[in-house]
C-alpha cells in the first residue's frame, strides 16, 4: 500500500512536470513569436524613417522655432560651432543658409550637413563653403578693387555669380544659348 502510493506520487509528479514543460515551451514560443513580430514592426519603422526624404522647409521651420526670440543675437552665441559668421544675427544666418548657400548651389541643406546635426563637420563641403567664402571676400576686397574703370563704384560677386544653381560652375554656356 505504501509502495503503491509512492509510485502514484511519482506518476503524478512526472505528469505535473510534463504538463509544466509543455506549458513553458508554449509560453516561450508565443513570446518569441511576439518578439519576432515586434522586431518586424521596429524594422519597418526604421526603414520608413530612413526612406523619408529630407524636408528643407520643415528643417528651417524647426530651427526658427528653436532660436525664437534670439534672432537678433550674434550667431556665435545662439549656435554651437560658428567660426565665420560670429557677429551675424542668428536669424540672418538661416537666410544665408537657405538662399545664399543651398539655393545658389542648387542643393539642399544635406549637401553640407547631416540633417539636425548642424554644428558638426561631417561633410567636407561645409569647410569648402568657408574656404569659398574667404575666396569671395578676397575677390571683393582685393582683386576687384585693383581693376580700374569698372561701372560699379563697389563691384561685388557672391556664390551665385559662379555657381548659378550648380555645384560645379560651368565653363561653357549651354548649347542652347543664343548665338551672338
Ligand atoms: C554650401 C554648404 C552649406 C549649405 C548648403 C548649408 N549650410 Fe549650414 N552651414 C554651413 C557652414 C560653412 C556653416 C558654419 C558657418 C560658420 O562657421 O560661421 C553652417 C552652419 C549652420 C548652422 C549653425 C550650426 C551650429 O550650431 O553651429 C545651422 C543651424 C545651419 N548651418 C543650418 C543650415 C540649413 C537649415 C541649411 C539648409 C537650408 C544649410 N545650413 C545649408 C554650410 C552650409
Ligand atoms: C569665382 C567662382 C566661384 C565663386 C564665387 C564660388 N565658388 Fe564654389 N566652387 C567654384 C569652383 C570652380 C568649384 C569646384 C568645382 C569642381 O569641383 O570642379 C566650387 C566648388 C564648390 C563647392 C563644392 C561642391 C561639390 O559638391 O563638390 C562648394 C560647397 C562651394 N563651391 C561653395 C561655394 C559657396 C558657399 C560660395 C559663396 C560663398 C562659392 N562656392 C562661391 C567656384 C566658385
Amino acid at each position: 500500500m505504501k509502495k503503491q502510493s509512492t509510485r502514484d506520487v511519482g506518476i503524478i509528479t512526472l505528469a505535473a512536470v510534463l504538463i509544466l514543460g509543455v506549458m513553458l515551451v508554449g509560453l516561450q514560443t508565443s513570446d518569441s513569436v511576439k518578439a519576432h513580430n515586434s522586431q518586424n514592426a521596429n524594422s519597418q519603422t526604421t526603414t520608413s524613417q530612413v526612406e523619408k526624404p529630407f524636408d528643407q522647409a520643415q528643417a528651417l521651420a524647426d530651427l526658427r522655432k528653436t532660436i525664437a526670440g534670439q534672432e537678433q543675437n550674434p550667431a556665435s552665441e545662439v549656435f554651437k560651432n560658428i567660426q565665420m559668421f560670429k557677429a551675424m544675427p542668428a536669424g540672418r544666418l538661416l537666410r544665408v543658409m537657405e538662399l545664399g548657400y543651398a539655393k545658389s548651389l542648387g542643393v539642399n541643406c544635406t549637401h553640407c550637413h547631416v540633417a539636425g546635426q548642424w554644428e558638426k563637420e561631417d561633410k567636407p563641403t561645409k569647410q569648402i563653403a568657408r574656404d569659398m567664402a574667404a575666396m569671395v571676400t578676397n575677390i571683393n576686397q582685393e582683386q576687384l578693387k585693383k581693376i580700374k574703370n569698372l561701372k560699379s563704384p563697389d563691384p561685388v560677386i557672391n556664390c551665385t555669380t559662379c555657381h548659378r544653381g550648380q555645384t560645379k560652375p560651368a565653363l561653357n554656356l549651354p548649347d542652347s544659348a543664343p548665338k551672338q
